[in-house]
């Protein structure tokens, strides 16, 4: 019998790159991406695959971006740019307190503006952005859906109603009191 053929490097490569694409992911999120390469149009499922790495580690890193580039097939120029195009992905970590300043219309009337101005100035970052500590992120929504409530802020799945600037420090000294450790 002929000595089998040694395989190409190529291929033991892809081994090794698989297992450390797999090791960056949850078992049920490599295998729902598994599923996903079985069906017609694998790449049409990215997003959905996304949701799901974000839902469970809360922002897209390097790293699982690319294991997904990996195991979905999809170029990874291509994982990057619908990461970067959609807003409702975060390439970076969240802080533990999301809060979300409504500036949809109803809310901008009743001077939502005014509000995210003081948020920025007590936290000393802008939208987009995360304090040096991890505590609060700040983003900017376009409706919340209870603009009867406006303006609205919400700080994780919390809806403060009827916001004025003067209540910002308050609601931040409470969050940051929940942080305090008990005496
Ligand atoms: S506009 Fe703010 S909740 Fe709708």
């Amino acid at each position: 019998m002929e000595p089998q053929a040694p395989r190409p490097s190529s291929t033991d490569n892809w081994g090794r790159v698989e297992a450390a694409a797999k090791a960056a992911l949850p078992l049920d999120i490599v295998e729902f991406i598994a599923e996903c390469r079985q069906k017609p149009h694998p790449e049409s499922h990215l997003i959905a695959v996304l949701h799901k790495v974000q839902e469970r580690f809360g922002y897209l890193s390097v790293e699982k971006l690319d294991a997904v580039s990996q195991l979905l097939q999809v170029p990874a120029a291509k994982v990057t740019g619908v990461a970067t195009f959609y807003h409702f992905f975060r390439l970076k970590p969240r802080g533990k307190y999301m809060i979300n300043i409504c500036m949809g219309t109803a809310c901008y009337v009743k001077g939502s503006e005014k509000i995210a101005n003081r948020i920025k100035e007590e936290l000393g970052i802008d939208f987009g952005q995360t304090t040096t500590d991890g505590q609060f992120s700040l983003n900017a929504a376009l409706c919340l859906g209870t603009c009867g409530l406006a303006p609205v802020v919400m700080v994780n799945d919390e809806v403060h109603p009827n916001v004025t600037p003067d209540q910002v420090p308050v609601i931040l000294a409470k969050l940051r009191q929940k942080e305090a450790p008990a005496d």
